[in-house]
């Protein structure tokens, strides 16, 4: 099991380098692809654009050893140098995301297997076994001469340990790993099989040699087996990660290191992580053609910020316009890729970079945009790339500052993985699109929140939200009820605290440790049909949702999924009207201790879903941060420290009404009454004495 390794220096680390060199802006810099001559014009354009840091040798392996034996490190001393004499500051990854053909070609079991017993070969990248111990000894040998021979220069300023850690195998050696992670969690057989449930089926396992991972199976894995292999699988790429980070850390006790993480990424537990980076990374590539992006990606830098206790955190990685792994790249033009970048700084973080540097000629990014696109500096993108550069020295005065939320999301990696295991109700009640469903009110109301993971300290939050939690503990619901009671408000989804740590359904009417606080339990889950279900909203006792009630349009649907649900106590405030659970409630309210709980058994629309938070917030007096920002569609408004950013992710410009005489930090204008923000145009303002 993970044992935290958190400590106060670890933020300390990296603020001492925003200190020194504000906001972090660049990206990677794969200059393995690239002549002496390209080298030094692209120092030179790196100075000209505000770029301060850049990420190299992250996929640098093979050229550092072409061949078993033999390394060669020269051509990295002449860039670094020539980088550090133009202020150009360098995160140096080790490169063990792409160990060098001849590694697998040697030793073919560094190589990962999938589910179905096919052995992955070189040539893309991430061609490499977490449990393999060749693998991870020459990891481990490459980054201690990497770091041996680097580490006294000046320009290496963060230490970037491989590159989207995301690999799973099922191959032999990695079940052995695997057996040795459950009998750390489980000690005996007899309890692995119970953990696991093993008697359906007959699957019991009578000595660990049998034990396996879920590879391809005749039919449905067990769930428990399949959960506990992400679990495992998450720990031991974590492993990896503190080898590498342990080696520099033996080197080097001042410098931060971190990894980049990669948002809501399916296959690692990011909370179970965060605490052994010094600072959080993230890497994001929101689709231009999403019109939700904008709210969904607010969510997953709050997440980030989450992820580091509220320190600030680095966006890592973006794209400066097109990606080329979608089947159909949009561009985004440059106005857009300015404003994620600031959004990106208003939600907490201290570093805006970008894959990548330089546009590569060849190999499977070259459609990949960059920094310097194919085209030269002669360009829309790189023009917009120096004035994002200009954008970011100006905003020196938010760095280190905090981002304050009045409300909790919760989110469970174990709970999400657990809840999607096969063999359900209904594949459609989708965890990530609940959280994101859930977050959206609090996005267009200008309120932010937090993510904390179940069994958090919720003291300090007015708020908490709990969207589908599938597994959740005891202690975690107990966390809950005392929010309530204490004053806040509790808002709590369906199908949460169904199952218990194994993943076993809990008996008695659901649902079990939150019955109590809401004063409702169910008896059974119920698929709606594809057109859902009306909602029949009781307006005396829910007077705010009169408007969706009385609307035309069928606003007030109930979809996907359902329950049936009696009232133990609690205000009914919508029915299902019609279908199979005509009549029963799928809306709730009560009172708990100085505070209030709801229970939403079901996946109402969103006009509903809009109505129970935005009471939540004014029954604990949770205010937007900017009063009248709801009214205006697309403006997203955040306070970091002092100042209050204001985006318009909308094709209109937008006028808002402002509470006080603000300066906007972006053009030292001075902004009175009413904030003009343009279409796709941020301001940054901070309050300015009449
Ligand atoms: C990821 C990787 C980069 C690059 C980009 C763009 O974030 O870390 O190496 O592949 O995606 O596709």
């Amino acid at each position: 099991m993970p044992v935290s390794t958190h400590d106060a220096s670890a933020g300390a680390r990296f603020a001492a380098l925003t200190e020194d060199l504000g906001i972090l802006y660049g990206g990677d810099y794969n200059l393995e692809q690239w002549t002496p001559d390209t080298w030094r014009e692209d120092a030179r354009l790196m100075r000209e654009a505000g770029v301060n840091l850049v990420t190299v040798g992250v996929f640098s392996w093979a050229r550092y050893e072409p061949r078993p034996g033999v390394r060669d490190f020269a051509w990295l001393d002449e860039v670094l140098d020539l980088l550090h004499a133009h202020g150009v500051a360098v995160d140096l990854a080790t490169p063990t995301a792409s160990p060098p053909a001849w590694l697998g070609h040697r030793y073919p079991e560094t190589l990962p297997v999938d589910a179905d017993g096919v052995r992955l070969v070189a040539g893309s990248r991430n061609h490499f076994s977490p449990a393999s111990r060749v693998y991870r000894e020459h990891a481990l040998a490459i980054t201690a001469a990497l770091v041996e021979r680097y580490v006294d220069h000046p320009a290496v300023r963060m230490w970037h340990v491989g590159n989207e850690f995301g690999q799973v195998c099922y191959g032999d050696e990695s079940a052995r790993e695997f057996r040795r992670w459950l009998r750390e969690r489980y000690g005996t057989v007899e309890r692995l099989n119970e953990a696991w449930g093993t008697t359906f089926w007959s699957q019991r396992y009578d000595d660990w040699d049998e034990v396996l991972p879920p590879r391809r199976m005749p039919y449905h894995p067990n769930p428990t087996q399949a959960l506990d292999f992400r679990r495992y699988s998450s720990d031991q790429l974590l492993a990896l990660y503190r080898d590498q980070r342990d080696l520099i850390r033996a080197h080097d006790a001042e410098r931060p290191v971190t990894t980049n993480f990669m948002g809501f990424f399916p296959l690692v537990d990011y909370w179970s992580w965060a605490d052994d980076l010094d600072v959080v990374a993230d890497d994001a590539y929101p689709d231009p053609g999403d019109p939700d992006a904008p709210a969904d990606t607010a969510l997953t830098q709050d997440l980030m910020r989450s992820l580091g206790r509220g320190r600030p955190w680095v966006l890592m990685e973006q794209a400066v316009g097109a990606v080329s792994w979608r089947d159909h790249n949009l561009p985004k033009p440059p106005a857009r890729s300015r404003l994620e970048s600031l959004q990106a700084v208003a939600r907490g973080a201290d570093g805006v970079c970008f894959f990548q540097w330089r546009a590569s000629r060849a190999g499977a990014e070259r459609f990949h945009s960059a920094m310097l696109p194919h085209a030269g500096p002669d360009t829309r993108v790189h023009a917009g790339v120096r004035r994002l550069g200009a954008d970011l020295r100006l905003l020196r005065p938010v760095v280190g500052a905090r981002v304050p939320a009045d409300v909790a999301l919760l989110f469970d990696w174990e709970s999400w993985w657990a809840a999607h295991e096969l063999a359900r109700p209904t594949t459609r009640l989708d965890t990530l699109a609940q959280l994101r469903a859930w977050y959206r009110p609090l996005w267009e109301a200008g309120v932010t929140a937090d993510v904390v993971r179940p069994g958090d300290d919720l003291d300090g939050y007015a708020v908490v939200l709990v969207p589908q939690t599938y597994l959740l503990q005891h202690d975690a619901a107990d966390r809950l009820t005392a929010a309530a009671e204490r004053g806040a408000s509790v808002v709590v989804g369906p199908f949460t605290g169904v199952a218990d740590r194994d993943a076993h359904v809990r008996t008695g009417r659901f649902p079990g440790p939150l019955r109590e606080l809401l004063r409702v339990s169910g008896e059974e889950w119920v698929p709606l049909p594809d057109d859902g279900t009306p909602l029949a909203i009781d307006t005396r006792a829910w007077p705010s949702a009169a408007s969706v009630a009385t609307s035309v349009d069928g606003a007030a649907r109930a979809t996907t999924f359902g329950e049936m649900l009696r009232s133990e106590g609690a205000t009914v405030l919508a029915r299902f009207a019609g279908g199979h659970l005509d009549g029963l409630p799928a809306i709730t309210r009560t009172a708990a201790g100085a505070g209030h709980a709801w229970y939403v058994g079901t996946v109402p629309t969103a006009p509903v879903l809009a109505r129970v938070v935005e009471d939540a917030l004014a029954a604990a007096g949770a205010a937007p941060v900017l009063p009248g920002v709801r009214a205006v569609a697309g403006l997203e408004a955040v306070r970091r420290g002092d100042a209050l950013f204001l985006l318009n992710h909308s094709a209109a410009d937008v006028r808002v009404p402002l509470p006080a005489p603000a300066t906007d930090l972006l053009t030292g204008a001075p902004v009175d009454g009413e904030a003009h923000v343009p279409a796709t145009g941020a301001l940054v303002l901070i309050e300015r004495q009449p």
